[in-house]
């Protein structure tokens, strides 16, 4: 039997209920959100309605219309960012993000866009105050701080709750990628002082793949991406004003989303803190089982409650790559190994060019697969 242990990278198994959600909708909401009034296109507005409301109860959003699907994270946070920053305007980040920061940002950086990043800690936690000082270097260029929620490389989870009050008071936007933390933790968008919220749908959250979201701040009017048709103001040439209409061309990817909806109440039921804490005793099991292992060193902060879902590591002597692939091939285990989309976290950490093997457990793995993960791991060890 395969086990799975690349959740980070998109969650697996999903519940049943999501299959059969997707499946549903697939076989039943044959029409098009928003477009006709027919009743079928009224049923399946009404799944994207149901999501859509979903998704702002699980982060605190007000209004639900704030909230626009995308295919991913990816799309989510370069909207925000190709929608929001202009030629002149300055950007604080971090290196411990994502290439689906990195390489938008680096696009725009052509356009004329200054972005400054702010190095980590050792083990990958940035120190709010270097933040605030970046910021502060050059308050009035500074339009917008974009930080990863947690690293998907060390899984350290940055001080966001800390520097959003303090973004919002100085009038700087905070756009979060919460890759790897929607679903994890909790996250609730005013108190936490976000602007803009980018998630995928596929990971913790627990739906298929092909659906993320974008939270927008009221009185935010980002530019879209793609144009097309919305099913609103169809005689006027203009993108619609209004959200979510204005950011969502095109069918809606309906069978993705009602999973989502019922991978959110699935968590819900489930809740949202027994989930984190399976996920944590399972990382403080491999975390002990790994620390007896000679030649083991491990990246990102020590202790499993520090940790958002993610554990990185190597072996000394040996390349990440070659190990996952003989986890794979010999022994049907899935792990991921390399630079996990993040090559400045990194440099960051010390591991450039070659990476970490990274193990990400989900909800449904079990002790018993770590322990198959650790036993296999500690022959190579042994091994010359
Ligand atoms: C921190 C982080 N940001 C963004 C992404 C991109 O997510 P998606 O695959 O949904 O586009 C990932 C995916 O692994 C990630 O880990």
């Amino acid at each position: 039997m395969t086990i799975y242990l690349d959740n980070a990278a998109t969650s697996f198994p999903k519940p049943e209920s999501v299959y059969r959600a997707a499946d549903h909708a697939l076989r039943n909401l044959g029409g098009s959100p928003g477009r006709g009034s027919h009743r079928m296109a009224l049923d399946a507005g009404r799944q994207l309605l149901d999501t859509r409301e979903s998704v702002a109860e699980v982060f605190g959003i007000r209004n639900s219309a704030r909230v626009v699907f995308t295919a991913n994270a990816t799309e989510a946070i370069n909207l925000a960012l190709f929608g929001l920053l202009n030629p002149g305007d300055r950007v604080v980040t971090s290196t411990m993000e994502h290439n689906a920061v990195v390489r938008p940002l680096h696009a725009l950086q052509a356009r004329g866009v200054q972005v400054v990043k702010v190095p980590p800690g050792p083990d990958g936690r940035l120190h709010p105050a270097n933040v605030r000082e970046a910021v502060m270097d050059d308050l009035q260029a500074t339009r917008m701080v974009v930080l990863t929620h947690a690293s998907n490389v060390s899984g350290s989870i940055q001080p966001v709750e800390d520097l959003g009050p303090w973004c919002r008071n100085q009038g700087v936007l905070l756009l979060v990628d919460a890759a790897q933390t929607a679903g994890y933790l909790p996250i609730d968008v005013e108190s936490m002082g976000i602007d803009l919220l980018a998630a995928p749908g596929h990971k913790h959250l627990m739906g298929p793949p092909g659906c993320g979201l974008l939270y927008v701040r009221e009185g935010l009017q980002p530019a879209p991406l793609i144009y097309g048709g919305s099913g609103a103001d169809s005689s006027s040439p203009l993108a619609p004003e209004h959200l979510p209409e204005r950011l969502e061309s095109g069918t809606a990817n309906l069978p993705a989303l009602a999973g989502l909806h019922a991978g959110i109440t699935f968590l819900r039921e489930t809740g949202l803190y027994n989930v984190r804490r399976h996920k944590t005793e399972l990382l403080a099991h491999l975390l002990d089982g790994l620390r007896s292992l000679p030649g083991i060193r491990l990246y990102g902060p020590s202790d499993p409650a520090m940790l958002a879902g993610v554990l990185s590591f190597n072996l000394a002597g040996r390349d990440p790559a070659e190990i996952a692939y003989w986890l794979d091939t010999e022994h049907a285990i899935c792990v991921r190994a390399g630079l996990h989309c993040a090559p400045d976290a990194h440099r960051s950490l010390g591991t450039f060019p070659r990476g970490t093997l990274r193990v990400s457990p989900g909800y449904f793995s079990r002790h018993e697969d770590l322990q198959v993960l650790l036993h296999t791991l500690s022959a190579l060890t042994k091994s010359p």
